[in-house]
């Protein structure tokens, strides 16, 4: 699994950490290399700065030793991930030392919570870029050449690249990202995401089912629709979300809510799967489960994170539900999708968090019955209302001993879940191949669930039908029918 947000077993799509296609490269060219950290989100930017960058003539290369020009784009949401780049940063020096002339920059969510002083810090670094700043990357480089450094960091309420193609980055061929919208205006008190990446903003319509309808055309078969909180998804013609009110009457009276964006992109690529990430409790509208239910191609899968069980750590969250509204969000998933797999992300040793607030979490897991999860511990961020107000008053051993509670209660479910699907045929779509066993293919459910299964006659890209014979917490194992 690759650094960063994941850090469960879990069966999402491997992160595919610093790898890139090797695209045709001309002489003069120079050559990129490009690596990511964190969330999905990053894993598509890295893909709209290649594009940026190819039309200034960088081809990619998966040979960190012969770019002229290497970027980590990285990620700020807990403490442990900056120090992943950071460790990562200290083999640069040889790097540096074999050829001076290389440019390193960085990235993403650090870049923008760090700015000029990662310059200070990081002396090997010469370029410093936020999220909404990727299209200034080559005027920025210009001025390396001239021999400066180089920053911009400053974020944006139109940008959403949605007029750019992406240069698909060290992907299966099957499964792609699209991001939808961008930033986050829910200020949960944790979190660092609102101060890095911006206030949120939507992508035009016609241009995600262009990129969807592209990828279709190119044989991918699987999309994810990508955003911070994507229920949140309100195209007006542009601008931030929160600057909707102040739209015309005729703007409002076109927009596109998130339910309707499921339905165009649906209906365009009728043969793709469809799924979309992340998913905000209180902005999940029912239209949306509608819409889920009526297009068999939308997958039955909701990644719908909670942090808590306990109503009041959630208000000390800002997370905008308490306990009671979310389980009622729950039944009404069960109802309206009735195979609906769900999964979450869970939060321990939040300020103030007790024994019975613990066990408030604990309880609403076995209640809910999550497929997967994403567990943290609490990790305090600097700026953040958490930071500025409360005290990370939960000693480290409590959080990681309540962080081990929820992980073996998340991991005895999934088990549940997939000794469930025991006997049961599963649509898998193939991937590519196992990591353990060449003999074997990789492959998902709709509800997300990983499938190995023996080689036949197929190849990545196919849908076919596999009997589920056995499992383990994570992986169901069976044989094509
Ligand atoms: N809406 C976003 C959430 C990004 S952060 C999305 O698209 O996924 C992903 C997860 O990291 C959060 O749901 C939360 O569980 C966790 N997280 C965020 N800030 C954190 C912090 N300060 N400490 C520990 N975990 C955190
Ligand atoms: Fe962070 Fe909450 Fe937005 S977790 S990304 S502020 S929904």
């Amino acid at each position: 699994m690759g650094k960063g947000l994941i850090e469960t077993n879990t069966p999402l799509p491997e992160a595919r950490q610093g790898e890139v296609v090797e695209s045709q490269s001309n002489e003069g060219f120079r050559r990129l290399y490009i690596e990511s950290y964190g969330c999905q989100m990053n894993f598509s930017d890295s893909e709209v700065v290649a594009s940026i960058l190819s039309s200034e003539g960088y081809s990619t290369t998966r040979d960190i030793e012969e770019a002229d020009l290497v970027l980590l784009n990285t990620c700020s949401i807990r403490d442990k991930a900056e120090q992943t780049v950071r460790n990562r940063l200290k083999h640069f020096n040889n790097l540096k030392t074999a050829n001076p002339s290389m440019t390193i920059g960085i990235l993403g969510c650090m870049a923008e919570r760090l700015k000029d002083k990662l310059l200070d810090e990081e002396k090997l670094v010469d370029l410093v870029v936020g999220p909404d700043a990727y299209r200034d990357l080559p005027n920025l480089l210009k001025e390396i050449d001239g021999g400066r450094k180089a920053v911009n960091v400053i974020l944006s309420k139109e940008e959403t690249y949605g007029d750019l193609q992406p240069v698909r980055l060290g992907g299966n061929g099957v499964t792609a990202f699209i991001s939808i919208t961008r930033g986050c205006d829910n200020m949960c008190s944790f979190c660092v995401v609102p101060f890095t990446r911006g206030r949120e903003r939507s992508r035009n319509p016609d241009t995600i089912i262009q990129e969807a309808l592209d990828l279709d055309k190119a044989g991918y078969k699987e999309i994810t629709l990508l955003g911070q909180n994507v229920d949140s998804y309100l195209w007006y013609g542009g601008g931030a979300k929160k600057d909707f009110e102040k739209a015309s009457e005729s703007a409002k009276a076109t927009s596109v809510d998130f339910a309707q964006l499921l339905d165009k992109v649906a209906t365009a690529v009728p043969g793709m799967r469809i799924r979309f990430s992340t998913s905000n409790p209180q902005d999940m509208a029912d239209v949306v489960l509608h819409a889920i239910a009526r297009h068999s191609n939308i997958c039955n899968y909701i990644h719908l994170p909670v942090q808590s069980g306990s109503s009041k750590v959630l208000k000390e969250m800002n997370r905008g539900h308490n306990r009671e509204e979310y389980i009622d969000l729950i039944n009404r998933i069960r109802t309206i999708i009735p195979d609906c797999a769900i999964s979450m992300d869970m939060i321990s040793g939040f300020p103030n968090e007790t024994d019975e607030d613990h066990q408030e979490t604990l309880s609403l897991m076995e209640l809910v019955k999550y497929h997967y999860g994403f567990m943290f511990y609490y990790s305090e961020r600097p700026n953040t209302y958490a930071a500025r107000n409360f005290e990370d008053n939960v000693p480290l051993a409590t959080k990681k001993a309540r962080l081990d509670d929820i992980i073996s209660l998340q991991r005895k479910h999934s088990f549940f879940w997939n000794e469930a699907e025991l006997g049961q045929i599963r649509e898998v779509l193939i991937e590519g191949s196992s990591k353990k066993s060449d003999d074997h293919w990789y492959g998902r459910t709709p509800q997300n669930t990983v499938v190995v299964f023996p080689k036949t006659d197929e190849k990545p890209g196919d849908f076919v039908h596999v009997l589920i014979e056995s499992c383990t917490t994570a992986t169901l194992l069976g044989k094509r029918i």
